[in-house]
C-alpha cells in the first residue's frame, strides 16, 4: 500500500482558481474519497451539495465576505489585527492587506472556485459524532483534490454564526429546523491559479508530541 504522507505533505489551502472547470469524472473521485472517511458508528451522515452554478456561488462568496468582514472589522477596531500584520513593513502594502481582510474580500473567492462543495450532515438520527465525522470527510476532499493536482480550501467563516448558517442554508434549500441539519463548512475547489512556494509554518513534532504520559517529552526506548 503506497505512504500517502507526500500528498498530505504537499497540501496547502488554495484560494486563486483559473476559470476551466472540474471535469466529472474528478468530482466523482472526490465524492467518492468524502464517502470513505472514517465515521464513528458507521453512522456516515455527510451529505454533499455540489454547486457549480455561479449564482449561488456568487450568494456563497457574498455572505462569506460579510460575516468575516464584520468579524475582522471588529478585529480592526481593537487593534489585533494590525497587530498580526507588523511584520509586513511596507504601510502601503500593510494597509491593502488589513483592507483585504476587513473588508471581508479574503473570503468571497467562492465566486472564482469552479466548484463548491458544502459539506452538510444529517443530525436527525443522533449521532455525537456528527461535527467529527464531517471533519473527516472534510480532510479526505482537501487530500483527494490535492492528488488530482486540484487547489482547495475548507471555508468555514459563513457558517460561523448560527445565523450565518441560516443564511447558507436558506442559499441551498438545505431545511433550516433545529437539529436537521448541520452545516460545518464549504470547500472550494479548482485548477489552481496561486503557486504557493511555502507552506504555512507547522509546529515540530518536539512541541506536539509526549511520550507515554502528558509533559514528556523524550522518546524512551521500547521493544
Ligand atoms: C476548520 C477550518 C476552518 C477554516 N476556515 C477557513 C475560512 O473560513 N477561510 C479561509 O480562507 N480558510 C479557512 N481554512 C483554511 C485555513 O486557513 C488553512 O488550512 C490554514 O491557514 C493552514 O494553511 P494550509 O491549509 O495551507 O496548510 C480553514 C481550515 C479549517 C481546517
Amino acid at each position: 500500500m503506497g505512504d500517502i504522507l507526500d500528498v498530505i505533505k504537499s497540501r496547502k489551502s488554495i484560494r486563486r482558481y483559473k476559470p476551466d472547470p472540474v471535469p466529472d469524472e474528478l468530482i466523482d473521485k472526490i465524492l467518492e474519497a468524502a464517502r470513505w472517511a472514517a465515521t464513528g458508528e458507521n453512522y456516515q451522515p455527510w451529505r454533499f451539495i455540489v454547486i457549480r452554478d455561479p449564482e449561488t456561488k456568487n450568494k456563497i462568496g457574498d455572505l462569506a465576505r460579510l460575516g468575516s468582514g464584520s468579524r475582522m472589522t471588529t478585529w480592526y477596531c481593537l487593534g489585533e489585527m494590525q497587530e498580526r500584520f507588523t511584520k509586513i513593513e511596507d504601510p502601503v502594502k500593510r494597509d491593502e492587506v488589513l483592507r483585504f481582510m476587513y473588508s471581508g474580500e479574503v473570503s468571497e473567492f467562492a465566486k472564482q472556485a469552479p466548484l463548491v462543495i458544502a459539506v452538510i450532515g444529517t443530525l436527525m438520527e443522533g449521532s455525537v459524532d456528527v461535527p467529527y465525522d464531517l471533519s473527516a470527510t472534510a480532510e479526505n476532499i482537501l487530500l483527494e483534490a490535492h492528488s488530482l493536482g486540484l487547489g482547495a480550501c475548507w471555508v468555514h467563516g459563513p457558517v460561523a454564526s448560527t445565523r450565518d448558517a441560516k443564511k447558507f442554508k436558506n442559499i441551498l434549500n438545505i431545511p433550516t429546523g433545529m437539529g436537521e441539519y448541520k452545516v460545518i463548512a464549504y470547500i472550494a475547489i479548482g485548477w489552481p491559479k496561486e503557486d504557493r512556494k511555502h507552506p504555512r509554518p507547522k509546529l515540530p513534532l518536539e512541541d506536539l508530541v509526549y511520550w507515554e504520559e502528558f509533559g514528556r517529552k523524550e522518546r524512551p526506548k521500547y521493544e
